[in-house]
């Protein structure tokens, strides 16, 4: 169940507009007007295929874009209540790791490898909460104890390259975790581990939002993690928000066909072998320098008619908790098909 959201959100995200300068003459609009609340306790799975603008939602977020190529260019985004898209770098600093958390799909991208993981979370610590080393070292262990990393006492030693990968995934973790963030935000975290890991790293992160009380913004493409994780999702096509619900909607009453289809696309347990065959969506996601006029998913529908080949549909919203973006969303039924 969804936590009680009679307060204010922790995070909102309005119209945000981020923008890559490819060229002097060319720029691309990788995440175009996107808009989602993050309240405490809850988590919000934000989902879609590769290329549809979740990384750079969530750089964008973190004050992590890259440098004199991307950046903010429309909208807002507020940590409770403050906006921090116009904070200077070294205001996100005190954001980042206290406020707001990250795990990055690729642990190496925020473990530095010549240092332990013991000095990467104590430094953290020392920064934020001005600990002693001493005390920040122990905090360190503490939080390799806490994400299940066995002999913490011994690893808080090791360099990133002594540990295996799933290893290393739950150190970045404990890095994400050490002070504490109100929310976290797990890009991919587990596509890269197998089965038993990612299942175990679920589990893990479950349990500390429920030790912390943290939101958590899940990236991800795999909708059976969403099912496992997710109260509320946002599906994002071509850097765009297409539809948002609450995950029973998202799962028993998809209305926009982008959606339907990424249903589709989930291997189903305990049917027959061709029901569980994976039926990708044909096409892939247009390049943003290329995108298709009206709405940005048509030429891949099976539901297209010429309404939606002549204007972008606005995000319109059905319920006060499910928003859609389809200029047929009123008269198609995807429900049968999700069960077909
Ligand atoms: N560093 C970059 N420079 C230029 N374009 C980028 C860069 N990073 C991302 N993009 C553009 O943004 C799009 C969305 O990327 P991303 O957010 O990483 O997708 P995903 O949903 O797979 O996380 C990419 O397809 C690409 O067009
Ligand atoms: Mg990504």
């Amino acid at each position: 169940m969804a936590p009680e959201q009679t307060d204010a959100p922790l995070l909102e995200v309005r119209d945000l507009q981020t923008t890559f300068d490819l060229s002097k003459k060319l720029s691309v609009c990788a995440v175009d007007g996107v808009s989602f609340d993050v309240h405490a306790g809850e988590t919000l799975a934000i989902v879609g295929e590769s290329g549809s603008g979740k990384s750079v939602t969530s750089l964008s977020i973190m004050g992590l874009l890259p440098k004199d190529v991307g950046r903010v260019s429309g909208g807002s985004i507020k940590l409770h209540g403050q906006e921090i898209t116009t904070l200077s770098e070294h205001e996100m600093r005190e954001i980042r790791g206290k406020e707001i958390g990250m795990i990055f799909q690729e642990p190496m991208t925020s473990l530095n490898p010549v240092h332990t993981v013991g000095q990467q979370i104590a430094e953290m610590v020392i920064r934020h909460e001005k600990l002693s080393r001493q005390k920040a070292r122990a905090r360190a262990i503490e939080m390799l104890h806490l994400v299940g990393i066995p002999e913490p006492t011994t690893r808080v030693d090791n360099y990133p390259h002594e540990m295996s990968g799933g290893m290393r995934q739950r150190a970045m973790i404990a890095m994400a975790l050490a002070c504490e963030p109100r929310i976290l935000i797990a890009d991919e975290p587990t596509t890269a581990l197998d089965v038993t890991i990612q299942a175990q790293m679920l589990e893990l992160l479950d349990d500390l939002q429920k030790k912390l009380g943290m939101a958590i913004i899940f990236i991800t493409h795999d909708l059976g993690v969403v099912a496992e994780v997710a109260d509320r999702v946002v599906v994002m096509y071509a850097a765009q928000v297409v539809e948002t619900a609450s995950v029973e909607d998202i799962f028993n009453n998809p209305r926009m066909p982008y959606t339907a289809g990424l249903m589709n696309s989930i291997p189903r347990l305990g049917s027959s072998i061709n029901k569980t065959r994976l039926e990708a969506i044909p096409g892939t996601v247009p390049a943003l320098t290329s995108l298709p006029d009206g709405c940005r998913f048509h030429p891949r529908c099976a539901f297209a008619t010429d309404v939606c080949r002549a204007a972008l549909p606005p995000l319109e919203t059905a319920t006060p908790t499910h928003q859609i973006r389809c200029a047929r969303w009123r008269e198609l039924s995807l429900s049968d098909r999700q069960a077909s």
